[in-house]
């Protein structure tokens, strides 16, 4: 793939978007490289989590690749909308957690991309932002949608239609991101909270990532129902016995993800 580099650390998959010279910018190629490396890491039974970030130290990702952008006429702009769509939907839903190492811009494209990912760890150099108001567009990866429900109606309101763009301590104030780091820590502290998600139940962390996204598509009492449902899966599972006995016990469990 020439547009992502992939690594794995103890059990910790790292996509790296390799386009540093356009400041990580996605054309079509690359979206299509990144939903590669995640489906591989998938099917990877070592890896339980992974970890996405840009090269470099100047961008996570800095949007769509704006000279591929430029030309589209309306109905390939929708086909291009729903390429990046079908790559934030994809990542949303990842059965393993995907965490984003912001190091960077974080702009448009980039910005949705982190919105899709399950937890933001942003360097303190970063950069957010949803600019394509300034181009005449508005965000078309899910940046309209996920936007406000992760930071509620009005910020979303004001980054989308000001396009300006926020520093990584604002971006935490508002719930934008789940904490700032010194650059030179990042990486080292996504995979810090990487390996203490690998240390828990693989199972559970999946049933629980399950309930959380479909939950919040569902009314609380559907929510509350699906919920329910993934608890009592759990209880059919080996790491449920383990789990339990290993706590009653008093040793530290060895899960399997049966
Ligand atoms: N698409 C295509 N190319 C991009 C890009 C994008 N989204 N963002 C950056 N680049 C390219 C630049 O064109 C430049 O290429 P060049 O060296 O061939 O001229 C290179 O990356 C470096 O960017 P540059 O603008 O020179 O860096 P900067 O530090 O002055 O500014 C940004 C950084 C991120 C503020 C600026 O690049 C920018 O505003 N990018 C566009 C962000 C955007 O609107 N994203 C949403 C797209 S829908």
């Amino acid at each position: 793939m020439a547009n992502v580099k992939t690594e794995i650390i103890d059990g910790v998959g790292i996509i790296t978007i390799d386009r540093e010279d356009v400041l990580n910018a996605l054309n079509r190629a690359s979206i299509f490289d990144i939903k590669d490396a995640f489906r591989a890491l998938k099917n990877n039974t070592e890896v339980g989590v992974v970890i996405l970030t840009g090269a470099g130290t100047k961008a996570f990702i800095a949007g769509a690749d704006i000279s591929e952008l430029a030309p589209l006429d309306s109905l390939d702009s929708i086909k291009f909308a729903r390429l990046g769509q079908n790559l934030t939907n994809f990542i949303e839903f990842y059965s393993k957690p995907v965490i984003a190492a912001i190091n960077g811009y974080a702009l448009g494209g980039g910005c949705e991309i982190a919105l899709s990912c399950h937890i933001r760890i942003a360097a303190e150099n970063a950069k957010f932002g949803q600019p394509e108001v300034k181009l005449g567009l508005i965000p078309g990866w899910g940046g309209t949608q996920r936007l406000p429900r992760l930071v509620g109606k009005g910020h979303a309101i004001e980054l989308i239609t000001s396009g300006k763009i926020i520093s990584a301590q604002e971006a935490k104030e508002i719930g934008l991101v789940n904490r700032v780091v010194s650059s030179e820590d990042l990486m080292e502290s996504a995979i810090e909270m990487a390996k203490s998600i690998l240390k828990q139940s693989p199972v559970a962390v999946r049933l629980s990532l399950e309930a959380i996204h479909h939950g919040m598509e569902m009314t609380i009492e559907k929510g509350l129902e699906y919920e329910a449902s993934q608890f009592g899966v759990a209880f059919s599972t080996e790491d449920k016995n383990e789990g339990t006995s290993a706590f009653l016990e008093k040793r530290s469990p060895k899960f399997k993800g049966v």
